[in-house]
């Protein structure tokens, strides 16, 4: 006898982003876990309970919210991520001993897709290390937000042949990565698009994407940066949080004579 957990993509802002799989998913579950926390959470957590209204259809599904504890800032930021990552599995543990029975399946609703920047995955392997729950697992995909950015902009996301980097704010503010010239954004609480010294590179950015706040801007790095950080300070300041990706195709540089 063993439960089993669903870790649903949901996709990432827009309901009807989600898959015939996810939908049966969500039916099967016995129990769907909603995590909640503060501004920008209210909002995802709104939309997933707009999921739920838009396509449960099973009476007997439980939907039980839980709060998800705020990430520690002091320390190195490994430690954190770490030690958050074990509250968030404890928390699992008790949500899911709590709701469920030895035979009960339960559903992790995800943005997007759980393989891009998401720990779901991670967060589940800690509760089985942990022994005290012993479940099977499914995952089922979703449309990340790099698919809704292609979409909306409507672009493909590689030029002919070749690579595409999905990276950080964080480390795209560090430098340029080797082996590239074009790159993916998420997770940017620094702008990092203002360090790019290309002005001719081509940027395609979005916040909110598939929501009804949605805001996107394509442009030269060099004419809309400006515009894309005022749009975002706005946004944020407006919303109280915002969610942002973008693409940025360098000037070819890599394979020719003054690239790497
Ligand atoms: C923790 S990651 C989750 C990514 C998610 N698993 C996916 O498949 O897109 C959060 C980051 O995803 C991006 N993101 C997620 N949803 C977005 C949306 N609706 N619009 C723009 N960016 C979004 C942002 O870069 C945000 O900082």
């Amino acid at each position: 006898m063993s439960r089993t957990i669903l870790i649903i993509g949901i996709g990432a802002g827009n309901p009807e982003h989600i898959t015939v799989q996810a939908i049966n998913a969500l039916n099967r579950a016995d129990v769907l876990l909603v995590p909640t926390k503060g501004e920008e959470k209210a909002f995802l957590a709104d939309m997933r309970r707009d999921i739920c209204e838009r396509y449960l259809t099973n009476p007997d599904t439980r939907i039980y919210n839980y709060a998800v504890p705020t990430r520690r800032n002091d320390g190195s930021y490994e430690n954190g991520v770490h030690d958050w990552h074990h509250a968030i599995a404890k928390i699992y543990e008790d949500v899911i001993l709590e709701t469920s029975g030895d035979n009960d399946t339960i559903g992790l609703l995800v943005w997007g897709d759980p393989m891009l920047y998401d720990s779901t995955l991670r967060i589940v392997e800690h509760v089985r290390a942990n022994g005290r729950i012993a479940f099977d697992l499914e995952v089922i995909p979703g449309i990340t937000s790099i698919q809704a950015l292609c979409a909306s902009r409507r672009i493909a996301l590689n030029r002919i042949g070749l690579p595409v980097e999905i990276t950080t704010g964080r480390r795209l503010s560090e430098g340029w990565p080797e082996g590239t010239d074009d790159v993916v954004v998420m997770l940017d609480g620094v702008e990092a698009f203002r360090s790019v010294q290309d002005p001719d590179a081509e940027i395609h950015w979005g916040a909110y994407l598939g929501t009804e706040l949605e805001i996107t801007v394509s442009g030269r790095l060099g004419e809309v940066a400006e515009e894309i950080s005022e749009i975002r300070k706005r946004a944020r300041q407006e919303n109280g949080w915002i969610m942002d990706t973008y693409l940025i195709r360098r000037t070819r540089k890599v394979g020719t004579e003054d690239g790497t």
